[in-house]
């Protein structure tokens, strides 16, 4: 049997250290605060959003929540982001992701002052990230690297591949690899003998968003296994990207879903918000 990493556990571990770190804040007078926007009712944003409010509740963090109707338009939600930039007692905006087709999701991200930008999505938090600056880092990525290290799995030198390209996970994740001296390969649609790529990794990580594609037939004997995946199957169960059961037959290590990288997003956003503090001194 693979060794299982435990999201959980490890995100629990987290949120106790920052609620140390919180209430060492309080004590100097500094109370930390996250502003969290959502536009519209999407169902799956409400839940991540009201996870989100309930990590900082736990650690100790204000929230303050704007919940705007779905005809919001983009001036308008630019214009509370501006206010929310010019505010001294605002450490952190999250703006959650989708937005309704009418806003530009990239121009309201490039709103954010990046000394505020928790979610680590800001082309300057980006460009940071990549010539290895301080700034915020994507929480799922910065996630994963946490629960890696924390199970005393060593980066340095391994293979690492990487199935999704996408701005939030998968592009921050190589960056994160590479600056880690992993040896890293992006794997995407495009790729060629995808299962060749794969079977190269001593560390997989899979952001494809495809129900259970990955089986044992794209995994090494004995390598660690990163499931990034959420999706619910018939009959309400949860699964990842990664068919659990048969990778597990093969791998060293695996995330499982739920209860694998899931937990670690939010702990890393509580990280990045009393981090800002630092950031904004
Ligand atoms: N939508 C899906 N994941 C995320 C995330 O990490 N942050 C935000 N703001 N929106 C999301």
């Amino acid at each position: 049997m693979p060794m299982v990493i435990d999201g959980k556990a490890i995100s629990t571990q987290m949120k106790e250290e920052l609620k140390q770190k919180v209430a060492d804040r309080k004590a100097q007078g500094i109370e930390i605060t996250l502003a969290v926007i959502q536009v519209g009712k999407d169902p799956a944003s409400s839940v991540y959003v009201g996870n989100k409010k309930k990590a900082c509740e736990y650690i100790g963090i204000r929230s303050l929540a704007f919940e705007l109707e779905e005809e919001t338009t983009e001036q308008e939600l630019l214009s509370l982001i501006g206010q929310l930039n010019e505010r001294a007692d605002v450490n952190g905006i999250l703006v959650q992701l989708p937005l309704p087709a009418h806003i530009d999701e990239d121009k309201v991200i490039a709103a954010i002052h990046p000394a505020k930008d928790v979610d680590g999505f800001h082309p300057q938090s980006v460009g940071t990230l990549c010539i290895g600056q301080p700034g915020f880092v994507s929480c799922t990525p910065a996630g994963i690297i946490q629960l890696l290290k924390r199970s005393g799995i060593e980066i340095a030198g391994k293979e690492c591949v990487v199935i999704g390209r996408s701005n939030i996970v998968g592009k921050p994740m190589a960056l994160l690899l590479l600056r880690e001296n992993g040896t890293v390969t992006v794997a995407h649609s495009r790729t060629r003998d995808l299962k060749e790529v794969t079977k190269r990794a001593d560390i997989l990580i899979v952001a494809v968003g495809k129900p259970k594609m990955i089986t044992k037939e794209y995994v090494k004997q004995g390598a660690v296994v990163i499931d990034v995946g959420i999706h619910r199957e018939e009959g309400n169960r949860l699964c990842g990207d990664v068919d659990y059961e048969d990778v597990a037959s093969v791998c060293h290590a695996i995330t499982p879903v739920p209860g694998g990288v899931g937990p670690m997003t939010i702990a890393m956003l509580m990280h990045n918000c009393v981090e800002s503090v630092k950031l904004q001194e």
